[in-house]
């Protein structure tokens, strides 16, 4: 099939190469010239597992495309996939001025029947907004054509995205229009080895179910970050309740983990957009406000913990920190718990040595802009180096925020030898206390005392 996908980030591309793989046709769009440059010269302008190699092998076949040629997308593709940014506005509502100008470039420049297709997470009714915004560009060119709009949000994780859209859990499809499901049920056939994993549904079902599994996800994060704050204060231990209630099949043992918080691109912003749409409603959402003022202060949990441990003056202390990615296999730093850290040690006078295996190009990037205002001698005091090791160096204490891999097994020795205070804050509870303390460390950990 012919295939348009509109914005090439993180879900955009990887739409696309994955759909090149299984033999479509795909133009990928973007209005960033930057990222299409890049691509085009056969990089890749993000991290994400196994995406490289896909992108490359379609490309060179001829399948994958780049382009920034607006009428040249919206010529080629049957199905044209809307797959660009909904951040939040200020109100926390999704911001669709990214979504309408895609539906508005399809309108103006279309010449034939389009299915189009809203990927991007968008708040119910959208899918009639599109619509709407198609066919108005139409009138104005005074074109009568068909076009038929559908939803079908995506569920991929970054950091196991090519993996998930080869293998999903579920796809869902919304729509009322014959013609759209059938292109979509053949071109996700080969995705879904039986097709009760493909569900069609209305429209609006359809796009408030991405909003209900990231408020679903994001409670469950919140509710166990709330329990591990009374754990430590019962002197109960996080982890053990987890896996005590995690075998209970209702409960399960996924997305139970106390932490430093949640961030990434999709939580935090799908949270207060389903907030601000049930208050649109006038029905505010209690849970979604709780949901969100618990990860506010779950991101200062390891601040909190090193102020209690040095008080509120850091200045000639030094911290090692690990990872600064939103979680492992990404370069995704937007709402990074780091940020928030980072920010927070760096104001008390604290120096830091950050080191992130492949987020730190993109943390200097952000993190620079998040300290716009402080004195250079503030941001001076954070430094990023290429290596854990070379983060421990004259460090007094190891804080880690991100589970990266190899952070999960460390010399313990080298670090109770590295560390001035022989001490780690570790906010994402990597380690088995006992052991880490039968190496001299002291370890503070989320949930456990
Ligand atoms: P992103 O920011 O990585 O990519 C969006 C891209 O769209 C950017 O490259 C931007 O330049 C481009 N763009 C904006 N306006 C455009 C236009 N008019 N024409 C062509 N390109 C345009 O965003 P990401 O993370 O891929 O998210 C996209 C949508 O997918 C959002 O609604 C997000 O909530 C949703 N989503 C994201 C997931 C994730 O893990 N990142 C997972 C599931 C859904």
């Amino acid at each position: 099939m012919k295939i348009t996908v509109i914005g090439t980030g993180y879900v955009g591309l990887v739409t696309g190469a994955c759909l090149s793989e299984m033999g479509n046709h795909v133009v990928c769009l973007d209005v960033d010239a930057r990222k299409i440059e890049i691509l085009n010269a056969g990089g890749i302008p993000i991290h994400e597992p196994g995406l490289q190699e896909l992108v490359r092998r379609n490309a060179a076949a001829g399948r994958l495309e780049f382009t920034t040629d607006i009428p040249r997308a919206v010529a080629h593709g049957t199905l044209q996939f809307i797959a660009v940014g909904t951040p939040p506005d200020e109100d926390g509502s999704a911001d669709l001025q990214y979504v309408t100008a895609a539906a508005r470039n399809i309108g103006r420049l279309m010449t034939d029947h389009k299915v189009i297709v809203d990927k991007s997470t968008v708040p119910v009714g959208t899918a009639d907004k599109v619509r709407a915004a198609v066919a108005d560009e139409l009138a104005r060119r005074g074109v009568d054509l068909a076009f038929s709009v559908a939803s079908n949000p995506e569920f991929l994780k970054e950091g196991a995205a090519v993996e998930d859209f080869m293998r999903p859990d579920r796809i869902i499809i919304g729509t009322d229009d014959e013609r759209a499901t059938l292109l979509l049920r053949a071109l996700y056939a080969p995705f879904v080895r039986n097709h009760d994993r493909l569900l069609v549904m209305d429209v609006k079902s359809a796009e408030f179910s991405k909003y209900a599994a990231n408020a679903m996800l994001a409670t469950r994060i919140s509710f166990m970050n709330e329990l591990s704050r009374l754990a430590e204060a019962l002197g109960a231990d996080i982890e053990q309740v987890r896996v005590g209630i995690g075998s209970d099949p209702r409960i399960g043992t996924h997305f139970l983990y106390a932490g430093a918080g949640y961030g990434g691109s999709c939580f935090p912003k799908d949270v207060k957009a389903l907030a601000r749409t049930a208050a649109e409603a006038g029905l505010p959402s209690k849970m979604m406000a709780a949901v969100e003022a618990v990860n506010e202060e779950q991101k200062l949990v390891l601040v909190r913990k090193i102020v209690a441990q040095y008080g509120e003056d850091l200045s000639g202390k030094t911290f090692a920190l690990w990872g600064l990615a939103f979680k492992p296999n990404t370069d995704d730093m937007r709402e990074a718990p780091s940020r928030v850290i980072v920010a927070e040690l760096l104001r008390r006078g604290a120096t830091l040595q950050a080191y992130d295996p492949v987020a730190a190009d993109e943390a200097r990037r952000v993190i620079a802009l998040d300290l716009g205002d402080e004195k250079p001698e503030t941001r001076d005091r954070l430094r990023f180096v290429s290596s854990a090791t070379a983060a421990l160096a004259q460090a007094d204490a190891l804080v880690i925020v991100t589970e990266w891999k190899e952070f999960r097994t460390p010399d313990f020795e080298a670090l109770a030898q590295a560390l001035a205070d022989r001490r780690i804050f570790d906010g994402r509870n990597l380690y088995n206390p006992a052991l880490v303390r039968g190496f001299g460390l002291d370890y503070r950990s989320i949930g456990r005392s």
